[in-house]
C-alpha cells in the first residue's frame, strides 16, 4: 500500500507549461516526412506540414518546440534555409545518416508549423562552427521590424511582419559534438554570442546557455561563476540508457523486467542530477531568476533492426510511459528551477510521441502519457509527501513503486498524476486530501504489459481509458493502480 498526502492549501511553485515541451532535430525522419511533407505531397498537409501530426500535437496543447537540433544546430547555416527552395543548397547531413540535406525545410518553415501547432518556438543558434555574426543576423532576421539588410531579405522572402521569438539557446552540447569546448572557454565564448543577440521593438530574448551533460556539476559550477548574469536559462541533456554502454544500448521493444527496472532507475536519476544542478545554481542565484532548461531527455536505445544506425528510430513501449511518467513528475517537483523541458525528439527519433510510416501515423505510449499530464500546465505545484514500497528485483536498482504529482489549476480544481512502477503488483493507494473539500472526481488512466506497444498494423493497442477505481473517502481518495499504468485523477 502507498500513502499519498496532498496538501491543497499550500501552493508551491507554478508548475511552467513548458515543461511539456519537445525538441525537433534534422535527424533521420524527425522534420522529414514526419513534420514536414512538402506541398506537393499526396499526405493531407498545410503548407508542406502533416496535417495528422499538427491535429495530434495541438491534441496535448504542445507549448514549445526546440529546432534545428541537437548536434545538427552547430553545423547548421540558417541562410542555406531560406529563400526559393529551388536554390537552396543540397548538402549531406554528416552528422546524422550521411542523407541529402534540401533545406527546404528552414526559418520559415519551422515557424510555420509552430503557428500551425500553437507553440513557442526555441530556436537553438550555432556557436561550434559559425560566427557572431551569424547568430546575430538570425535574430535580426526573425524579429526586426524596420529597414535592415536581414528584415529586407526577410521581406524580400516572403514574410512582411517580423516574428516574435523569445527562446534562443547559444549552442548545443558544447561539451562535445557542438565544438569540444571547455567550460570557461565555452563561458567566455557565451558571454561574446550572446552580447549581440539583440531586442528588437518589444521582442525580448530569453537567452539559454549550453549547460551540462547530465551529471557534470564542475560545467555548471563554472558557468554559472562566469556567466550567469548574462543568462536567463541554462541547459541540461540527461539520455535514459539501460544498456551496459552506449555500444549495446539494448533493444525498446525485446527486454526483461530486469531491463525494465534498470531504465526507471537509471531514468530515476534525473531527479538527483536537477537537485544536485539546482544546489549550484542556488548559490549563484539565490532568487531563482534563471531557468534550469532540460531541453533533451529521453530514453535510448538501440535502433529498429534494419533501420539507418544515424536515424536513431526506436519503438516506444509502455516502459518508455513510465520513463515519461516518473520523469514530468520530477520535473513538476522541482518546477521551482525547471522552467522548460523538451522531450528527444517529437516525430520518428528516440522516445517520440508519434511514428509515422509513409501516410501512416500512430501515436506511442509516451504520447498518452503527455496527454494525461497536459492538466499542470501552468497549474500550482501542491505540497505533497509519499510513503511507497519499492518496485524491482535488484537491489541496487529498485524504484519507488509509487511516483506522483499534485497541482492545482487557474479554476481551483485538483490534478494528481501517478503511476505505479511495477510491471507485475497492483498498487493500493491511500490519498489523504487536506485542506480541499472534494465533491466530484473523475480520472483515466493508461496501462498494459511493461513491452506493449502501438504498431502500424495496431495503432490502438495502448491508449488511454477512462479509470472509474477512485472512490472519495472521508480523508481524501482510494484507489488501486494495475500494474504498469499511470493515471490523471481530477478532483472538484
Ligand atoms: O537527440 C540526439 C542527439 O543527442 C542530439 O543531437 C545531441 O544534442 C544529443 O547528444
Amino acid at each position: 500500500m502507498a500513502k499519498l498526502y496532498i496538501n491543497a492549501a499550500a501552493k508551491k511553485s507554478r508548475i511552467s507549461r513548458n515543461i511539456y515541451g519537445h525538441f525537433s532535430e534534422h535527424l533521420g525522419r524527425c522534420i522529414y516526412n514526419g513534420l514536414y511533407v512538402g506541398e506537393d505531397s499526396a499526405i493531407p498537409n498545410v503548407n508542406g506540414m502533416r496535417s495528422d501530426v499538427v491535429e495530434a500535437l495541438k491534441n496535448i496543447r504542445v507549448p514549445v518546440l526546440r529546432w534545428p537540433g541537437g548536434c545538427f544546430a552547430d553545423e547548421y547555416h540558417w541562410k542555406d534555409g531560406v529563400g526559393p527552395k529551388a536554390s537552396r543548397k543540397k548538402m549531406i547531413n554528416t552528422h546524422w545518416g550521411g542523407v541529402l540535406e534540401d533545406n527546404s525545410f528552414g526559418t520559415h518553415e519551422f515557424l510555420e508549423f509552430c503557428r500551425q501547432v500553437g507553440c513557442e518556438p526555441y530556436i537553438n543558434g550555432n556557436v561550434g562552427s559559425g560566427t557572431v555574426q551569424e547568430m546575430s543576423e538570425w535574430v535580426e532576421y526573425m524579429t526586426f521590424d524596420g529597414v535592415s539588410p536581414m528584415a529586407d531579405l526577410r521581406k524580400q522572402n516572403g514574410h512582411e511582419a517580423p516574428w516574435k521569438i523569445k527562446y534562443f539557446g547559444v549552442g548545443n552540447e558544447n561539451w562535445g559534438c557542438g565544438g569540444n569546448m571547455r567550460p570557461s572557454y565555452y563561458a567566455d565564448e557565451y558571454r561574446r554570442y550572446q552580447t549581440y543577440l539583440r531586442n528588437y521593438g518589444d521582442n525580448k530574448i530569453y537567452r539559454i546557455a549550453c549547460g551540462p551533460n547530465g551529471a557534470d556539476y564542475g560545467w555548471m559550477e563554472t558557468l554559472m561563476d562566469i556567466a550567469a548574469p548574462f543568462m536567463d536559462g541554462i541547459s541540461l541533456h540527461y539520455y535514459t540508457v539501460p544498456g551496459p554502454d552506449w555500444n549495446n544500448k539494448t533493444s525498446a521493444t525485446d527486454f526483461n523486467e530486469e531491463l525494465y527496472y534498470r531504465t526507471l532507475f537509471n531514468a530515476r536519476k534525473m531527479d538527483e542530477i536537477v537537485t544536485r544542478h539546482s544546489a549550484i545554481m542556488d548559490r549563484y542565484d539565490p532568487e531563482k531568476r534563471i531557468g534550469l532548461i532540460v531541453d533533451e531527455w529521453g530514453t535510448w536505445y538501440d535502433v529498429e533492426p534494419g533501420t539507418n544506425p544515424g536515424f536513431l528510430y526506436q519503438q516506444n513501449t509502455m516502459r518508455d510511459a513510465m520513463v515519461a511518467a516518473l520523469t514530468l513528475n520530477v520535473f513538476n517537483a522541482h518546477s521551482d528551477r525547471v522552467r522548460m523541458a523538451n522531450i528527444a525528439q517529437m516525430v520518428n527519433v528516440l522516445q517520440a510521441v508519434i511514428l509515422t510510416e509513409g501516410e501512416k501515423m500512430l501515436l506511442t505510449p509516451t504520447y498518452h502519457i503527455f496527454d494525461l499530464y497536459q492538466c499542470h500546465q501552468d497549474a500550482d505545484l501542491l505540497e505533497s509527501c509519499l510513503d511507497t514500497p519499492k518496485a524491482g528485483a535488484l537491489p541496487g536498482e529498485q524504484v519507488p513503486q509509487l511516483s506522483a504529482s499534485a497541482s492545482m489549476d487557474q479554476n481551483g480544481v485538483i490534478h494528481i498524476t501517478a503511476a505505479n512502477l511495477s510491471a507485475s503488483e497492483p498498487c493500493p493507494v491511500e490519498c489523504a486530501l487536506d485542506g480541499f473539500a472534494a465533491r466530484k472526481v473523475s480520472a483515466r488512466i493508461l496501462a498494459g504489459r511493461m513491452d506493449a506497444c502501438n504498431t502500424f498494423d495496431a495503432p490502438e493497442t495502448v491508449k488511454p481509458a477512462p479509470f472509474d477505481g477512485v472512490s472519495l473517502t472521508e480523508k481524501g481518495l482510494s484507489f488501486t493502480l494495475p500494474a504498469c499504468s499511470a493515471a490523471e485523477i481530477t478532483v472538484e
